[in-house]
């Protein structure tokens, strides 16, 4: 018996970074053991923006070795490309015409690519949110791990629920966001959530080098200006970090050399440093082993494929139905 069924979503951008690993993947990988779990790379939602077309294919296999090689495990759970199984955009069309415009332009994801994008604000963008609540009710999901900038997205699939609900009769259930206690990592200013588009990311399988890099020069607390400043890490983004990769006695030792400026920031990134690379340099290995071996991502991404149609059309049917249209299998 499960605790119930989970499903998320992650774009396939071309890299993953600490935001989308400490924000929704690791937490992915637990709940894969208590609950049924379906992970879904979500290709119709990344070709919302610009994008080049040569790479998108590209991209959608280095998000599934990537999440395979983080410990999403084909065998104990679905994973999945959202365009390969239809009954997503059928579900979404359904629930357009149940959707207030009003409710899409209030979106803050909307608003702030819309603002990015200005030569493309394309209906695709406006109507994201409906696809994602028909990602998530067309395998009646109660359960989403995501972080802390899709809760908006999540209310609004429960709105959708029960506004189908009310008007068709008792369909969908209202799904529940799971969120993580670090559900928002900034990004190396220091000052905005981490992102692909803002170039402020630490992707987990960058070269060491290259993290190294990162870190150096990431932002920390900037009333901290000199070495011998005592610094706050309750407001360093770097902390929040130390919190998720190092270990107990590490975390409470910087919580105090920092503030007594015992330690300054390069050597706390250096100690940040070794802990993440243990932790990604395990990621980063199998990664490499699965590019080697593409065909077995194909084949789990095939397999989740079919597991999917099969509850998607069922549920599609139920659905035809119940606005008052005609069934379709068989
Ligand atoms: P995306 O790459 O936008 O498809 O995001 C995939 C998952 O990562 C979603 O659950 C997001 O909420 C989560 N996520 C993205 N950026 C961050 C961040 N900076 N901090 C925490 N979680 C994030
Ligand atoms: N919008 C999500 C993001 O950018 C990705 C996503 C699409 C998703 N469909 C989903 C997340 C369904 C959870 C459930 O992070």
């Amino acid at each position: 018996m499960t605790k119930g069924r989970i499903f998320s979503g992650i774009q396939p951008t071309g890299i993953i970074h600490l935001g989308n690993y400490v924000g929704a993947i690791q937490q992915w990988v637990k709940l894969m053991h208590d609950y049924d779990c379906i992970y879904c790379i979500v290709d119709y939602h990344a070709i919302t923006i610009e994008y080049d077309r040569q790479s998108l294919r590209d991209n959608i296999m280095e998000a599934g070795v990537t999440l395979i090689a983080c410990g999403i495990d084909p065998e104990r759970c679905t994973l999945f490309v959202q365009s390969q199984v239809p009954e997503h955009t059928e579900l979404a069309w359904i629930f357009n015409c149940i959707t207030p415009i009003g409710d899409l332009e209030r979106m803050t994801q909307f608003k702030e690519k819309s603002a990015q994008h200005r030569e493309h604000i394309n209906m695709g963008l406006l109507d994201y949110p409906v696809l994602q609540a028909a990602d998530i009710l067309i395998y009646k999901a109660g359960f989403v791990p995501v972080g802390e900038d899709q809760v908006q997205h999540i209310e609004l699939t429960r709105r959708t629920a029960r506004r189908f609900n009310n008007r068709f009769g008792e369909t969908f259930p209202e799904p529940q966001e799971i969120l993580t206690p670090t559900s928002r990592i900034m990004g190396t200013d220091g000052k905005t959530k981490m992102s692909k588009s803002l170039n402020n990311y630490i992707g987990i399988l960058e070269p060491p080098d290259v993290i190294w890099e990162k870190l150096r020069t990431s932002v920390t607390d900037e009333n901290r200006k000199r070495r011998n400043d005592p610094g706050n890490p309750d407001i360093c983004n770097l902390f929040t970090i130390h919190k998720v990769f190092s270990a107990p006695e590490d975390i409470a030792r910087i919580n105090r050399a920092c503030r007594s400026a015992e330690i300054g920031c390069i050597e706390c990134k250096k100690i940040l440093f070794n802990n993440l690379m243990a932790h990604l340099a395990p990621i980063q290995q199998s990664a490499a082993k699965l590019r080697d071996k593409p065909e077995l991502v194909i084949d789990a991404l095939d397999e989740g494929a079919r597991r999917c149609r099969e509850m998607a059309a069922q549920v599609m049917d139920e659905v035809r139905i119940k606005v008052g249209l005609l069934p379709c299998t068989k």
